[in-house]
């Protein structure tokens, strides 16, 4: 979708957008389409219950010299702010696609009392309209035109449409590496098994100037991950390691390692998941792309920083080489591991990675992206994902840059009676506790005892933030939770 900026024209036509604030006081456009149609946007604001509360909509249709006119809520000033601009922009884009409209123009009213520049908001608001925009649709053979996005093109106009262009540019780069974690996430597993994923992930970051390397089973044998390697034990498809490297800050900078668990299908093993909803599953490695994708970000917007992304990409899979219930596997650091349930398959993959990424490039923070329990989407359900770290100031950071850019965090406990629940009777520890009570805190306990001395570390579980029945700016299926968030994070600790 192209998308221009322009300075105010003398007179409006067309599908237009304009801004209502509380209250439904009419902005300035509004206010003068409201007068050149005869009051129809007032009559029609009469006959709803529409009131330009933030984020709501109305649209008023049949007026003179105008396609559909949508009348977008901005709300009381200061609520105004980037968020609300992203999810004005993809209710536009959700209205004007369900409409079949080709084109909008959308009228950018300086809101007085509105701390956020007119630009900024222009800025977001086209942003949030790319958002919404996108579809997964290359398996639909049978899509009707009508059926598919129609819309082509959004002008945006604004005072200062310079600035307005500049800061888009900015942002745009999130754009495709949102869309490229969201294909990752919603591929299905017969397409996207681990040797896809990397090569996938290869042919996209080489392009952006990021350096990717990629280990296959032999080589991870030869460092010791034998924990990673067993839990691919059952899978026909070759395991990977997906190591990507972005190093544009300081040469004396200490990089910083973002790691995601891949697992492009999770049957759970031996320890064999219910069927119902197992399909799910295939998003699995939505930690793994958002690391990629975050990667891509950073990369395109050739960030000032040092960092290194590594993806640990396995298929779990109930087989006659599956590893079994009770087995234990020594890991890549030297600590033992017991297997009570083959389907708490995620730390076992992580634990490996992160002692690698460790080892071998001194990370200053380390922050990993998982879909790792159930137990996580019953404590915070879909609307932020669970926080575990080592270090508050890393984790203030990342809350802040959470709700900056609308991922929103939870900061969950980690602590030594937690702790205890994972030792083992016959190793260092076992891969579950007892019950499923706490089940998201002794996940992170486990990763836990993975984190070398001096790294700031965090773990953010995604299971129930990282696959949705969507909102204003994503569509249902893989919404790319973390892409942003990783890259305002960095932004933010790293590059001032
Ligand atoms: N991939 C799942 C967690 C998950 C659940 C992700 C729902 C997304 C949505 C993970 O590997 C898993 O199976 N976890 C188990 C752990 C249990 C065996 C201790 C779980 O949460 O039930
Ligand atoms: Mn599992
Ligand atoms: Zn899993």
């Amino acid at each position: 979708m192209k998308v221009e900026f322009s300075a105010f024209p003398r007179a409006f036509s067309g599908n237009v957008a304009v801004f209502v604030g509380a209250e439904k006081q009419l902005q300035v456009t509004a206010k003068a389409i409201d007068t050149a149609t005869g009051g129809a946007l007032v009559r029609a604001m009469e006959a709803s219950r529409f009131t330009g509360s933030k984020s709501k909509t109305l649209t008023v249709l049949g007026q003179q010299g105008y396609g559909r006119l949508i009348l977008l809520g901005v709300g009381k000033a200061r609520e105004l702010d980037a968020r609300t601009a992203e999810a004005l922009g993809g209710l536009i884009a959700a209205d004007a696609n369900g409409a079949g409209l080709k084109a909008v123009t959308i009228v950018v009213d300086p809101v007085k009392g509105n701390r956020v520049p007119p630009a900024q908001v222009a800025a977001h608001i086209a942003l949030g309209a790319q958002l919404r925009s996108y579809h997964f649709d290359k398996y639909k053979t049978k899509e009707k035109p009508e059926q598919k996005p129609s819309l082509e093109q959004i002008t945006m106009v604004v005072a200062g449409s310079a600035d307005a262009r500049r800061a888009y540019a900015a942002l745009e780069p999130a754009i495709d590496s949102v869309f490229l974690a969201r294909d990752l996430g919603n591929e299905p597993a017969n397409v996207l098994y681990p040797v896809e994923f990397a090569r996938r992930a290869r042919q996209l970051l080489t392009k952006v100037g990021v350096k990717v390397e990629i280990l296959g089973e032999a080589e991870m044998k030869k460092l010791g991950m034998n924990v990673l390697l067993a839990v691919g034990h059952g899978s026909r498809r070759e395991s990977q390691m997906l190591v990507m490297t972005w190093m544009n800050g300081p040469k004396s900078q200490q990089p910083i390692a973002l790691v995601g668990k891949g697992v492009c299908f999770d049957t759970g093993g031996i320890s064999l998941k219910p069927a119902g909803g197992m399909e799910d599953m295939k998003m699995d490695m939505c930690g793994a792309a958002a690391v990629t994708g975050a990667m891509r970000l950073l990369a395109a917007r050739k960030a000032r920083v040092n960092v290194v992304g590594i993806c640990a990409l396995v298929e779990n899979m109930p087989d006659g080489n599956a590893q079994r219930p009770g087995d234990v596997w020594t890991s890549m650091s030297g600590q033992t591991v017991e297997v009570i349930n083959t389907d708490a398959e995620g730390r076992l993959i992580l634990c490996d990675a992160m002692w690698h990424v460790q080892n071998k490039y001194k990370p200053q923070a380390m922050v990993e992206l998982s879909t790792l329990t159930g137990a996580i989407v019953v404590s915070l359900g879909h609307e932020r994902a669970g926080l575990f770290s080592n270090n508050t100031p890393l984790s203030n950071r990342l809350r802040a840059a959470g709700s900056e850019i609308g991922e929103k965090l939870w900061r969950m406990p980690l602590g030594p009676k937690y702790d205890k629940l994972i030792d083992s009777d016959i190793a260092d520890m076992k891969n579950v506790s007892n019950g499923r009570d706490g089940g998201s805190i002794t996940a992170a306990q486990f990763l836990h005892r993975f984190v070398q001395e001096g790294v700031a570390w965090a773990h953010l579980d995604i299971a129930g933030t990282a696959w949705g029945k969507g909102n204003e700016t994503t569509p249902k299926g893989a919404s790319a939770f973390g892409v942003r968030l990783l890259d305002r994070w960095i932004a933010d600790s790293y590059e001032r």
